[in-house]
């Protein structure tokens, strides 16, 4: 008798979630940040998973999934995800209240304080979001929400 959903049955729903894009995907923990580093609105810049760029960046006021002392720590791949171009990060005043873009290419802007929610612009679909942890006053990128651009559905770990 059982009363829940068998391993490969949980399995196989993992495996539908994460290629719907509903589930993060794990990859290695990578640290990327020291508390101490962080000024609100100036972005750190890395690549996670593997080589995507990616930034993290501290905003003035708490953000839906950020971390740290005020949850207010945040991290996203710089990819536009309508096609691709590098998102701007040279306004800090913009990335300190939380709001990035315009994209460059066709105008796209996005709320990071709602894990990258599309606010403007032909881009139909959020920011892909990297998951952060706090472990001790370090920050770490822990994992990734939504696909990355460019690649094929994506399901580590
Ligand atoms: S590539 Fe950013 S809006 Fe088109």
């Amino acid at each position: 008798m059982s009363n829940g959903p068998t391993r490969r049955e949980f399995a196989g729903a993992a495996l539908v979630a994460a290629v719907a894009g509903t589930l993060p995907a794990c990859a290695d923990p990578q640290r990327v940040a020291h508390l101490d580093e962080l000024v609100d609105g100036e972005p750190v810049t890395f690549r996670y998973p593997d080589n995507h760029p990616a930034f993290l960046v501290r905003l003035s006021g708490p953000a839906e999934g950020g971390v740290g002392p005020n949850n207010n720590i945040v991290a996203f791949h710089q990819a536009c995800p309508h096609m691709g171009c590098p998102l701007p990060l040279h306004d800090k005043r913009l990335l300190g209240a939380g709001e990035l873009g315009p994209c460059a290419c066709h105008r796209s802007t996005f709320d990071m304080r709602y894990k990258g929610r599309q606010l403007f612009g032909r881009a139909t679909q959020n920011l892909v979001r990297v998951q952060l942890e706090m472990r001790g006053n370090y920050v770490y990128a822990i994992g990734i929400e939504g696909r990355p651009f460019g690649e094929a559905t994506r399901v580590d770990g």
